[in-house]
């Protein structure tokens, strides 16, 4: 049973006529637990075409001035589900699983908002999305078809975010630390670590863990076996995001 490709462009089609669904990993984590680089390190390592990385950061909620004056000063809770705009994360996801395009919102943390520029995603063979929150929702939780939780050491994801927040998102030392304790830490013990319980698998040390990495990529090379896709071998390099050329 080989699958009809329509002019390497998804949605697929198997030789049935049925659309083969894209599988969709779901990643969570605390902040700066390295979510990014074990998806990174997945697509790299399922090395087929068309794999989609979509981050929960692109739903990020449009502040209102207020918000903006808090988030200046670190006061504003960007780790409660309500900073999240979860309609449109859940329409995005529910297209993108059903092969369609979507349009989404590029977000930037040095001000705190969306870009004027959005990027067009495809349906892809594999979908992985990742974000703090990515098992807070129910009808998110169902649309997964695989989930992971990214466990890395608080120190080292305080260590990471310090780094990370000051070299790159344009925050201050005492602002970062303020923040951390009064809000990311907080939410990372209410909503965070419990949702670890909806783990298909939990991935101690983050990207470090090749021995996890490989498991989940040879999990989702069977699953894709199963539903029928056909990959055509050595085409290609995964591509985040972007159609093929
Ligand atoms: O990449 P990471 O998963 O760490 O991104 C989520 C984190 O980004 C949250 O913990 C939140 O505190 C932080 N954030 C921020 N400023 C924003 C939006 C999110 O510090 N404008």
């Amino acid at each position: 049973r080989g699958t009809i490709y329509t002019a390497g462009r998804p949605p697929w089609y198997d030789t049935a006529g049925q659309q083969v669904e894209p599988f969709l990993i779901g990643i969570c984590g605390g902040s700066a637990s390295g979510k990014t680089t074990v998806a990174t390190k997945i697509i790299e390592s399922l090395n087929i075409p068309w794999v989609t990385l979509l981050s929960m950061d692109s739903f990020y909620k449009v502040l209102n001035e207020k918000q903006h004056d808090m988030a200046a000063r670190n006061e504003y809770n960007f780790d409660h589900p309500d900073a999240f705009d979860f309609e449109l994360l859940k329409t995005t996801l529910q297209r993108l699983k059903e092969g369609r395009k979507a349009d989404v919102p590029i977000y930037n943390f040095v001000t705190h908002s969306r870009e004027s520029r959005t990027k067009l995603m495809y349906g892809a063979n594999v979908i992985i999305f990742e974000g703090i929150l990515t098992f807070y929702d129910a009808e998110v939780l169902k649309m997964c078809d695989m989930k992971v939780f990214v466990d890395t050491d608080a120190d080292v994801r305080l260590a990471r975010r310090l780094h990370r927040d000051i070299s790159q998102r344009g925050r201050d030392l005492d602002g970062v630390l303020k923040q951390y304790s009064t809000m990311v830490k907080p939410a990372y013990f209410y909503y965070i670590a419990p949702s670890m319980v909806h783990a298909d698998i939990i991935v101690p040390r983050g990207g470090d863990n090749e021995v996890a990495i490989e498991l989940i990529v040879q999990h989702v090379h069977t699953q894709l076996q199963l539903r029928g896709f056909k990959l055509r071998e050595k085409l290609a390099h995964s591509y985040i995001g972007q159609p093929l050329p």
